[in-house]
This record gives C-alpha cells, sequence and structure tokens, in this order.
C-alpha cells in the first residue's frame, strides 16, 4: 500500500525493544540502531511492510532491500542455497558489519528483493539490534534509515531527524560505533565479489579465503596513491551542502576556492590556521574517520555549510570504504 500519510512515531529503547518489536510483527516499520548505520525495519515476509519501506523513503522500487536476521539458524528458511564459502565467511565475521548476497528461498518477500532471485543477508552485532531481533525472530528487511540518496544516519537524533513521521517506531541505540554500512559481498562464477566495501575488508577476507577465492575489487590500490577524479555519475550518500574532495591538505586553495560563507572541512590532516568561518574536524584515524562521516555531514548541514570539503584517505583497508562513500557523496568533485 502507497502510504504517504504522516505517521505517528513512538520511541523506544534497549528496555522496550518488545513493544517495538510487537509493531514490527503487526507490520509496522521500526528504525533501530546497527554497528554500521541505523535501519528502517520491516517484516521481510510480508509485501506490504517492504512496500512500506519504499514510500516512506522514497526509494526506487528496483533497489532490493538486504535482510537482518539474529543467528546463522534462520538462513536455512531464508536461503535456498549456502555455498561453503559464505558459511565460513559468516562463522568468521557474523555477527558483525557483512551482508552476503544469496539465493532466496520463497519465504522472503519479492517485494523486499525488488524481484531478484536472490536476497542480501546480515547479521548485525550492536547490542540493541541483537535483542530487537531476537525479540521478533523474523528476517527484518532493513534499508538504511534515510530518504533515498542521502546520508545514512549513525546516530538516535539523526535517526528521529530523518525518519519521525514516515515510521511507526526509532529505537535508541546510541551512536553506530563503525559508521559506514557493511560490506556486501556476492558471488561471480564460483568467487567472492566485493560488491560494496566496508569494515570487512578485502584483506581480511583474503586472509581468511585465499587471494584465488576472491575477485579483486577494480578501486583497490596496494599502496595509497592519488586517487583519480571518478568520472562516474552517482546521488549516493550526499549531505546537503556539496562535498568537495581534496587529495592533499591546502590551507591556501581551501580559503581561495570559498574565499565567503560557512564551509566544513573534514579529514586525517589539521589545515589550521584557517579562517573561523571554515569548520575543521580532523580525525586521529581511519576508523574514526569512517565513525564520524555521517555524522559530521549531518553537523555540516545543520551549521549552514554552503560547502563541505573531506580529505582524501589512502586507499586500503577500511580506506577502501570510506573512498568508496566519499567518491559517491562528492560526486567525484575533486579540488
Ligand atoms: O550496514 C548496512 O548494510 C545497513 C544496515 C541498516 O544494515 N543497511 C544498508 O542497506 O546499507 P541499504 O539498503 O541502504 O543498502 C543495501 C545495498 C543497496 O545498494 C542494494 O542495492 C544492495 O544492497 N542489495 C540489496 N539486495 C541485493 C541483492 N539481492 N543483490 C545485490 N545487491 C543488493
Ligand atoms: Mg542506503
Amino acid at each position: 500500500m502507497q502510504n504517504n500519510t504522516i505517521k505517528e512515531t513512538k520511541y523506544f529503547t534497549a528496555e522496550s525493544v518488545a513493544n517495538a518489536a510487537r509493531i514490527l510483527l503487526d507490520g509496522g516499520l521500526v528504525v533501530f540502531p546497527t554497528e554500521t548505520v541505523y535501519g528502517l525495519g520491516a517484516d521481510a515476509r510480508n509485501d506490504n511492510a517492504c512496500r512500506d519501506v519504499y514510500t516512506a523513503k522514497h526509494r526506487p522500487e528496483d533497489n532490493p532491500l538486504i535482510v537482518h536476521l539474529y543467528s546463522t539458524e534462520q538462513l536455512d528458511e531464508c536461503v535456498s542455497e549456502l555455498p561453503e564459502a559464505a558459511q565460513i565467511l559468516f562463522d568468521r565475521f557474523s555477527p558483525g558489519p557483512l551482508t552476503i548476497v544469496l539465493p532466496k528461498s520463497g519465504l522472503i518477500s519479492s517485494v523486499a528483493t525488488a524481484g531478484l532471485p536472490t536476497v542480501g543477508i546480515r547479521i548485525p552485532s550492536h547490542p540493541v539490534a541483537r535483542r530487537f531481533l531476537e525479540a521478533v525472530r523474523i528476517p527484518v528487511a532493513g534499508p538504511s534509515a534515510n530518504m533515498s540518496g542521502r546520508s545514512s544516519t549513525t546516530s538516535f537524533s539523526t535517526a528521529v531527524s530523518n525518519m519521525k513521521g514516515h515510521v511507526d517506531g526509532i529505537i535508541d541505540g546510541g551512536d553506530c560505533t563503525v559508521g559506514l554500512e557493511s560490506t556486501i559481498l556476492g558471488f561471480e562464477k564460483g568467487k567472492i565479489k566485493i560488491l560494496r566495501p566496508g569494515a570487512i575488508t578485502y584483506e581480511m577476507i583474503v586472509d581468511l579465503l585465499g587471494e584465488d577465492a576472491v575477485i579483486q575489487p577494480t578501486g583497490y590500490e596496494k599502496r595509497p596513491e592519488k586517487p583519480e577524479a571518478p568520472g562516474m555519475k552517482y546521488a549516493h550518500y550526499q549531505p546537503q551542502a556539496p562535498v568537495y574532495l581534496m587529495s592533499e591538505v591546502d590551507p591556501e586553495l581551501l580559503e581561495t576556492r570559498f574565499p565567503n560563507g560557512v564551509v566544513g572541512y573534514m579529514g586525517l590532516a589539521d589545515p589550521s590556521p584557517v579562517a573561523e568561518r571554515i569548520h575543521v574536524r580532523t580525525f586521529p584515524d581511519l576508523t574514526a574517520y569512517a565513525r564520524n562521516l555521517y555524522s559530521t555531514f549531518h553537523e555540516f548541514d545543520a551549521l549552514g555549510c554552503s560547502a563541505i570539503i573531506a580529505e582524501v584517505p589512502p586507499r586500503t583497508g577500511l580506506g577502501v570504504a570510506l573512498m568508496d562513500r566519499l567518491d559517491k557523496s562528492s560526486d567525484g568533485r575533486m579540488l
């Protein structure tokens, strides 16, 4: 059912997840925290509930939802095939920030998978997500809890500001610790393909399964190098202000390129001293940069920044995932 009316949104905590679970089991929409980003949950078996997810976030109907489980014991009912490598990956990295695309079973709504014969399965590790998934004990469809094309939400307050009125409930789980969406893996000709980089890195997967089992991602570089400006057009992960990438931090360029107005700079290197109207947020390492990416986007938007400049991270390990999000949110704009 297309339903654009404003919903009365109720708020829940770790202690009241049972009430949120009831809403979900009744076909409602519940935003829940995970270690990556907040998710917009619906009963993955229920066509109408899944349709409501697309409506709530204005998501194109051909963009499938991933499905969250409490435990690997639910895999049997959700997928029709489980390659050995998938089992090994789940055993090693789940619960955690990993999604694996597998042939779906009849239990999963084809609305959830946008008509695809496959479903992305993820078992999150966030303690509140686990309480919620344990309470419902059903597969929960859950895209990131943001309007389509916009930045994901990594805190309860941004989840509320983005989704209030669009969903029936929001569970407070505090700030997300990873801050970037899960690694998504698929299979291509028997090999593992990284469909979306995340905190479970290419290196970690190769360590577990060997180099031959994994297709090397094209964007991957063994040593950090100056990235080329990506030519592809994206509309993803975007804050309100346009994002620009800066590969070498240059305070003079910041000031001359943006001579007026409030702008935000984020990265590992500190460009200070710069004019006061340039807000600077630096992070001690890649983990902190990734964790704070979306919350800093939201913060800069709230400050009324007319542009956001982000330092290009080294493209290894978690830097690959961070760069993927920066590429897309900047549309490839380089300074
Ligand atoms: O960390 C995460 O993965 C978060 C949290 C909430 O779990 N979820 C998330 O969902 O990022 P979403 O919908 O924002 O991103 C999932 C991506 C989409 O780009 C979608 O196209 C892709 O996964 N996807 C879903 N099902 C797929 C499938 N069967 N085959 C290929 N790609 C799929
Ligand atoms: Mg998303």
